[in-house]
């Protein structure tokens, strides 16, 4: 397993790759790898030849400092775990190979899909950061496809808007979001809940399977949120946002004839949690 830190080395570690015409398959990630990221890693590696993971905590993408001071940095860990799933490279850079003085371009993306949920509460600051090195790291690699998680649905969204819109020739691939035992979203920030807000975490996606009950029972979303507020409300969490909107535009939805994506985001406590499901309505039984 090779570490590059410059985007020289890495075309240089995949241009023979590239020439003999192989597959290269990019995990984009922040480090603190878990088993979220790695089920990535292993389905890249399943429909590639070459897997390169990044490691790269993006300053810009964070709107508060503090939470990027907090972010975990383990980035031993992270070359060995990405070595056990699969990955050939591991491409980590320090901020200014990917900043450097004078750096003065951005990617933004406007519009409901970054000015909403996300967007809205942290600022569409965050997904212009994010639209920004996923580009960088997209024209970096050079990759056939890009594997992001489920858990980030608006990110998938604004990623997918990225490449359509500039015409990176690139498949973005989604995984399914992984789950602790109990329920809880798999995420770099679970490691920050202390033991009372471990569990006062579970609330989310006890709020999430609420609202796919209520659906179950009557296809009005407000009802359906309403299910889910309570949920959060018992163990003493106010939420972000808890929304449920159209899975391609995010726009809000009133009824929920069709699936629809229910989305949460809340402070447990000082950590910041994000989670989201497909709700779909009852089958009606006409055929
Ligand atoms: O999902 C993440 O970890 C980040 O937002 C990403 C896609 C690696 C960009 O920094």
């Amino acid at each position: 397993m090779r570490v590059v830190r410059t985007v020289a080395e890495l075309r240089e570690a995949l241009g023979p790759h590239r020439e003999a015409g192989e597959r290269i398959g990019l995990v984009p990630t922040m480090g603190a790898l878990h088993e979220g990221h790695l089920s990535l890693v292993r389905a890249a590696r399943e429909a590639s030849d070459v897997v390169v993971v990044s490691v790269f905590v993006n300053p810009t993408q964070f709107n508060d400092p503090a939470d990027l001071a907090a972010y975990p940095r383990t980035e031993d860990a992270d070359v060995a775990l990405a070595a056990s799933a699969g990955a050939d490279l591991v491409f980590a850079p320090e901020p200014a190979e990917m900043y450097p003085h004078g750096y003065a371009t951005t990617v933004t993306v406007r519009g409901p899909v970054t000015e909403s949920l996300e967007g809205a509460k942290r600022g569409v600051g965050h997904f212009d950061g994010v639209a920004t090195v996923v580009t960088k790291l997209l024209l970096a690699v050079g990759p056939d496809a890009a594997w992001f998680g489920a858990k980030d649905a608006q990110q998938v969204v604004v990623v997918r808007r990225v490449v359509a819109d500039l015409g990176i020739p690139v498949r973005i691939e989604v995984g399914l979001t992984v789950r602790e035992a109990d329920g809880l979203a798999m995420s770099s920030r679970n490691v920050r809940l202390g033991p009372e807000d471990r569990v006062r975490a579970l609330a989310l996606s006890r709020a999430l399977r609420a609202v796919q009950t209520a659906v179950d029972d009557g296809t009005d979303a407000a009802a359906a949120r309403d299910a889910g507020l309570k949920e959060l409300a018992a163990d003493g969490i106010e939420p972000e946002y808890l929304a449920l909107v159209d899975p391609a535009t995010l726009e809000p939805v009133t009824v929920v004839d069709r699936p629809a994506l229910a989305l949460v985001a809340a402070y447990v406590g000082t950590v910041r949690l994000i989670d989201n499901m497909t709700v779909t309505p009852a089958p009606t039984g006409a055929l």
